[in-house]
């Protein structure tokens, strides 16, 4: 006997990453040495100050209770993260903690949107911002993010008519997979816009804390106006080191953020405790590790992209994030590329499809080797392009 699983899954395609694991696999049961740079998970490690916090939480029986809601210890810890860090003024009831953005934004929409309801999302853009719509049976607008805009949304190009119907849009920079920042001035237009068309925001922060060459790496909510058009995804995941403690929190329009814990007290029952004592850790403690891993980043897209370079092709840097998202050479296509240096190199990357139709043309590859040995990446690269 076999259980058909719901109709709504069908939504959701795993196509080029399952075929991108197949290759993989295969690649490693030939035996070849196999450099992957298809992940999203950072290599260093977090600091030892919350390693050491998580740590003392464990051995406290108390904390394998239910947690229920955010501690007043970590709300405030946010609070005073946000305007140091940021100059932001949030409050504690602006804030719900989420199990990473990546669950965040997959119930997000379940708690703001009806079925039929037009969203507006980039192309290419990160995987989940699909997820919460398309379960609330809503609509996706797909904005380009492409080179001739600088990657930023161009808003010109969405009909009237889907400005007055959409609920929502979501921004992200510096950007997974672009690589692009954005100034403060395209977030100051869209929080103009999202008043006069009645539409609001989400802003996912996620690499705040990776950007290079001296751009500022700043919050939405720091900006006027903002809170009364948006939230924000604030994820500790990338800045910190902590992808699987699932820690991010939802920051902004106390009606967004009052529905999601409404949907939340149905769903869940909060956060556990080691983990938010890990994120309090992180939030009151020295951002050293934070500041000296950042320019690891960027002596890394340095190694890569220059390397890439000097072996002749002509490759941007990117702006932030443990992401660089590149054009594919002459005559390939993003996954003709990909295969090509699977089969010729054991290097893997992402094609640029696989985050939209929009990314073809270009290949991702993440920042998680050191330096020395992304030189070395491009130097292999190079020699297959010869
Ligand atoms: C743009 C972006 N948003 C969100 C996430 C996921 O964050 P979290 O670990 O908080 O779910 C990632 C992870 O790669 C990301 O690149």
């Amino acid at each position: 006997m076999r259980y058909k699983a719901a109709e709504r899954l069908n939504k959701f395609q795993t196509g080029i990453f399952a075929a991108m694991d197949e290759k993989k696999e295969a690649l490693i049961a030939s035996g070849r040495e196999v450099i992957n740079l298809s992940i999203g998970t950072p290599d260093f490690k977090p600091s030892r100050h919350v390693m050491e916090a998580v740590k003392e939480a464990v051995s406290e029986p108390f904390n394998y209770r239910y947690s229920l809601t955010d501690t007043p210890e970590l709300l405030d810890a946010l609070v005073a993260y946000y305007k140091r860090r940021y100059k932001a003024e949030i409050s504690p009831d602006e804030i719900t903690g989420v199990h990473g953005t990546q669950e965040g934004m997959g119930h997000l929409g379940l708690a703001m949107l009806d079925p039929g309801d037009v969203v507006l999302l980039p192309d290419p853009g990160y995987p989940i911002y699909e997820a919460g719509t398309l379960l609330a049976d809503a609509r996706i607008y797909y904005y380009g993010m492409v080179k001739e805009n600088d990657f930023l949304p161009d808003m010109t190009e969405i009909p009237e008519e889907i400005l007055e119907e959409a609920r929502f849009i979501v921004l992200s920079y510096p950007s997974n997979p672009v690589g692009a920042a954005a100034p403060k001035e395209m977030y100051l237009n869209m929080i103009e816009l999202a008043k006069k068309y009645g539409f609001f925001i989400i802003n996912d922060n996620a690499y705040s804390d990776i950007i290079f060459d001296g751009r500022e790496g700043f919050s939405f909510l720091a900006l006027p106006g903002a809170k009364e058009v948006g939230v924000e995804f604030f994820s500790l995941s990338k800045s910190f080191n902590l992808t699987g403690l699932r820690l991010s929190y939802l920051i902004g329009n106390k009606d967004i953020i009052d529905a999601m814990k409404l949907l939340y007290s149905q769903y869940d029952f909060g956060i556990p405790y080691p983990a938010q004592k890990a994120a309090i850790a992180a939030l009151t403690g020295p951002m050293d590790d934070v500041h000296a891993q950042c320019l690891e980043y960027q002596r890394r897209r340095d190694a890569l992209c220059g390397g890439l370079r000097a072996a002749g092709w002509n490759v941007p840097d990117s702006d932030g994030t443990m992401f660089v998202w590149l054009p594919v050479p002459e005559g390939y296509t993003s996954m003709s590329f990909v295969e090509k240096l699977m089969d010729e190199t054991g290097i893997i990357g992402t094609p640029g499809t696989a985050f939209g139709p929009r990314g073809e043309g270009y290949i991702r590859f993440a920042l998680v080797r050191p330096a020395e040995e992304m030189a070395r990446i491009a130097e292999k690269i190079g020699e297959i392009l010869k």
